[in-house]
């Protein structure tokens, strides 16, 4: 088990952290019956996502004592492989510590692997016979495949792989679902034919982040949110994925879909829906997912004027792969228009949010890892203090790297003045909960499948919405091909991105500095 007491003596020991969590699925599961098994099956098992992400997932859930008793593990995909073959693909992704190699070898003795296409009956049939090898067993099947297949598979899993009898079923779609509205609809109404919404979990891993899960506690749980969650209260809404590497390699697959599809139409979506939803009347999946397609539904399809959208060339002075722009990326097609950046102005046509411009902002090879919400909330009203010394309050609720939450605020410059200066109230994970390993998106949200926890994955209405939301733009831009503003690799993207963002209402003065130093060398 990861790590043991680290903090100071009153805090909450990592051990104690993943008892509670032991100790709640415990609880959940206890309804299931003691004989019963669980199968997890992985499609495309010899994949890039299965081998970098599921297994090392899985793994990570096993050697925490997270999964029930007795859990299965079998891979399925085209390739003649054994379950050797598959650990060694793994071996690279998963987290092992020193001393483990006995749990890692326990982990693979539960695997089994099978080779079969994805259109044979037969070859599901064989399947269904290893998994009824397993007695009476849950059985949770991963798609973990390009959408190509999605539609054979779910017929197969329908036709010959059910449960039966005291035991579920449930199918777990990684995106793209779909690459419009139309294409998503097909995809929707065909695994709708074939199973029930309640057995449908649709992964967007950016729901299984720790802050933004907290969303709904920061908003719901603070008497002093609610009041000011309004358009009386804030001027804009900037919701930021930035990442500061490009494709390199992974072009071709990116060049199909742009950063709009890749990162903006479902994780920032989703981080804009927990930011601005009504308080749902409990926290049960259907009432919370009911809130969010109320707001997907009160926001009208984007246009190419409330759009900026660019793609990286290579810096000159930089390092490495740092000199070379999108187009230089051997796998992406020559002259390719992709947008590897994209800014965008949502506005939510509610009684709440009129006017309040939601500004969502991603983009690859940019100058920093970060992705957050900030609140920026309105100019003091009748303000005393010399003209622009009082600068607009903020709330940043940093995701990632190193979860936060902080308020700028302004306070009095200590000593024998009354003038003013930016300072704020800041959570910092890493202070307040030290010692403490956060599990990943992917072990919460896999997790939630085993406990039928549909709240964090996507229900087929919110897709729709999404989907309305952005195809018209989508469709506009693949017409009329406007060329992307050209901006360097490690810069802040376009400049235009930041006019856009400013003449919606978003103010930057750049004059708040964090004392980063004093805050992590202080020793409480
Ligand atoms: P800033 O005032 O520096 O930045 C505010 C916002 O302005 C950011 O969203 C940034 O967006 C944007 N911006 C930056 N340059 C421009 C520009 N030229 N034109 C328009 N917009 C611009 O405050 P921050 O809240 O970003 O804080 C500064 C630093 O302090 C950050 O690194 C932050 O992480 C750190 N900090 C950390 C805390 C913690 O760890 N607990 C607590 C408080 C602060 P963009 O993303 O586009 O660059
Ligand atoms: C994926 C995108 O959904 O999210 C990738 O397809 C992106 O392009 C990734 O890099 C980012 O995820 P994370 O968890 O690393 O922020």
């Amino acid at each position: 088990m990861a790590g043991s007491k680290s903090g100071p003596e009153d805090c909450v020991t990592n051990d104690e952290f993943f008892n509670k969590m032991r100790d709640t699925i415990e609880h959940e599961l206890r309804d299931e019956g003691e004989g019963t098994s669980h199968v997890f099956v992985i499609f495309g098992a010899s994949g890039d996502l299965a081998s970098k992400k599921i297994y090392p997932t899985l793994w990570c859930l096993f050697r925490d004592n997270l999964l029930p008793h007795k859990t299965h593990f079998i891979g399925y995909a085209r390739s003649n492989l054994t379950v050797q073959d598959i650990k060694k693909k793994c071996l690279p992704y998963m987290k092992v510590k020193p001393g483990e190699d006995k749990k890692v070898d326990a982990f693979f003795k539960l695997n089994q692997y099978l080779a079969g296409s994805y259109d044979k009956t037969s070859d599901f049939s064989k399947l269904n016979r290893l998994i009824e090898e397993k007695g009476s067993a849950n059985r949770l099947f991963y798609l973990a495949l390009p959408p190509s297949v999605f539609e054979k598979v779910a017929l197969n899993i329908k036709a010959v792989c059910m449960s039966n009898g005291d035991t579920w079923t449930r199918v777990v779609v990684e995106k793209p679902f779909g690459h419009d509205l139309e294409s998503s609809n097909h995809l929707s109404t065909h695994l709708a034919s074939l199973f029930n919404e309640n057995q449908l979990y649709r992964i967007d891993h950016y729901l299984g982040k720790e802050m933004v899960q907290n969303l709904m506690v920061l908003r719901f749980g603070n008497r002093m949110f609610s009041n000011i969650w309004n358009r009386d209260n804030i001027a804009s809404v900037v919701i930021s994925f930035k990442e500061p590497f490009g494709t390199q390699g992974r072009g071709g697959y990116f060049d199909e879909f742009g950063i709009i599809r890749d990162v903006m139409q479902n994780h920032l979506l989703q981080i804009l829906t927990l930011t601005a939803m009504e308080k749902p009347p409990t926290t049960e999946a259907e009432d919370i997912r009911n809130e969010k397609v109320k707001v997907l539904r009160c926001i009208c399809p984007l246009s190419m004027d409330q759009v900026v959208l660019g793609q990286y060339t290579g810096n000159p002075d930089g390092k490495g792969a740092e000199k070379e722009g999108y187009l230089d990326d051997p796998t992406v097609p020559k002259g390719s228009i992709t947008p590897t950046f994209a800014t965008a102005v949502l506005y939510i046509k509610s009684e709440r949010w009129d006017g309040v411009p939601f500004i969502l902002k991603c983009g690859k090879a940019l100058n920093e890892r970060k992705a957050e919400v900030r609140v920026q909330f309105r100019d003091v009203a009748g303000d005393i203090f010399p003209a622009g010394e009082v600068k607009r309050n903020e709330l940043v609720i940093r995701v990632q790297p190193n979860e936060a939450v902080y308020l700028k605020m302004m306070t009095k410059t200590p000593g024998l003045t009354i003038e003013c200066e930016e300072t704020e109230l800041d959570l910092s994970y890493r202070n307040r909960y030290e010692g403490i390993t956060m599990p990943d998106a992917y072990e919460r949200l896999l997790l939630d499948v085993f406990l039928g926890s549909q709240i964090h994955f996507v229900r087929s209405d919110e897709l729709f919405e999404a989907w309305r939301i952005f195809t018209p733009l989508l469709h506009q831009i693949e017409k009329e091909k406007p060329k992307p503003l050209p901006y360097v690799y490690g810069s802040r993207g376009p400049p235009e991105a930041d006019a856009l963002s400013s003449t919606h209402g978003f103010k930057y003065t750049g004059t708040y500095r964090w004392n980063k130093d004093k805050m992590t060398n202080s020793k409480y």
